[in-house]
């Protein structure tokens, strides 16, 4: 197996650079990373003319946004519904009307005494919030659920979810959501007409046309027909216990109004942090002693045997998966995630795979400390 550097790429596999671009911007999401990822495969892969590119863990859809502006044509699946309405609206199109009726909405009078509760099931969602604050956005939620035109009520629900870090009182920490009482909460009627105003801007030069198609799935199980991508372009759940149904918990329940579709989100997710089912079950050769020392590493490889199974079907005779990964120092044990997932591959059929490092870091494995790195691995069908 080729291993070979491009720490020119290193910069792109954070979401650094998606903070402060149109459109990638909507909505902060952590683990995601920025569109020279996409380009890098785009351009240093032949594809066919009007190639169809998949991102089976679409996230906030950089992959499906990069493939927009591109001209071509992509498919989003992710386990998330918060994932999967923000890729949606990122990367649909808006008529003039839609982005009129949007900057429309924001000189409607609220109706301040909507009493109904936000259902969150870590804690009550008022605690998170100032008074005012949680009323505003209770208000403008509702009056957001009047507008008919499905565009338009998306690109405003997207605005006001997107502004819930700002206007709250929690404070992301690691994998865990904790409220900090003496952090300074923005007005959220005020930061909400910002972002509509700027999402309206944004749209005023974007691309249109080539809008993909985004799934709620699960990347395990693909519901798409075999030989049908040429590219897949992706990033998964590190192996790092983050748990995405409750770190962005209290947006997903702002989106769905209820409580179950974090648990409902979990069911789909993949094992990829403690508190799932740690069953080790049908592990791959590759995992080794580890996975079954701990369990969640051989429950993670699992999981993704099934995944790079099924990328390797969708893909046409000549397809290509750009994966990236990073690997991961879990209960103090180096992993050397892309190495497994490259020797997985070849057992799957993959006829040729690499790997291209992006990034190295000092991880600190007590009581040593360790080189770990960020790749990705390439897998040619
Ligand atoms: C590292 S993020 C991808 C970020 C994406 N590259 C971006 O730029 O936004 C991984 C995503 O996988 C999703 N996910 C977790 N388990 C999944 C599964 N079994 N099938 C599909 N998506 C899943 C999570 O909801 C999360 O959005």
């Amino acid at each position: 197996m080729n291993i070979s550097n491009r720490f020119n790429l290193g910069p792109f596999m954070t979401f650094e650079h998606s903070k402060t671009r149109p459109i990638y911007d909507w909505f902060w999401y952590k683990e995601g990373y920025a569109s020279e990822l996409v380009d890098f495969a785009l351009d240093n892969e032949k594809l066919s003319p009007n190639p169809i590119v998949l991102d089976p863990f679409c996230g906030v859809g950089t992959t499906l946004l990069r493939a927009k502006e591109r001209g071509i044509f992509s498919l989003g699946v992710d386990a998330s519904s918060l994932a999967t309405f923000v890729s949606k609206t990122k990367t649909s199109d808006y008529s003039e009307s839609d982005l009129n009726e949007a900057l429309e909405f924001l000189s409607r009078p609220l109706d301040e005494g909507r009493t109904s509760e936000w259902e969150f099931e870590l804690f009550p969602a008022r605690a998170a919030f100032p008074k005012r604050n949680y009323s505003e956005i209770l208000s403008l939620r509702s009056a957001i659920d009047l507008v008919e035109n499905d565009s338009v009520s998306n690109l405003l629900l997207l605005a006001l979810i997107s502004i819930l870090p700002q206007a709250s009182i929690i404070l992301k920490d690691g994998g865990v959501l904790k409220i900090d009482k003496k952090k300074r909460a923005l007005p959220a009627k005020e930061i909400f007409r910002r972002r509509v105003k700027k999402f309206v801007n944004d749209l005023k030069t974007a691309k249109t046309g080539f809008c993909p198609q985004v799934l709620l799935g699960d990347a395990r199980n693909l519901d798409i027909e075999s030989n049908s991508i040429d590219l897949v372009v992706t990033s998964p759940p590190y192996l790092n216990n983050i748990d995405y149904s409750k770190i962005y918990g209290l947006e997903l329940s702002l989106l769905e109004m209820s409580k179950a579709a974090a648990a409902q989100m979990r069911m789909r997710a993949l094992r990829s942090y403690i508190g799932k089912n740690m069953d080790v079950q049908d592990m791959p050769p590759e995992v080794g002693e580890i996975g079954a020392r701990i369990p969640i590493i051989g429950t993670y490889f699992r999981d993704m045997d099934l995944v790079i199974s099924q990328m390797f079907r969708v893909l046409k005779d000549d397809g290509v998966a750009h994966v990236n990964v990073s690997n991961s120092v879990i209960h103090e044990t180096h992993v050397l995630v892309d190495e497994v997932f490259a020797e997985m591959a070849e057992r799957i059929g993959f006829s040729q795979v690499e790997i291209v490092v992006g990034a190295e870091r000092i991880a600190d494995v007590r009581p040593a400390k360790v080189k770990t790195r960020e790749s990705i691995v390439i897998m040619r069908k």
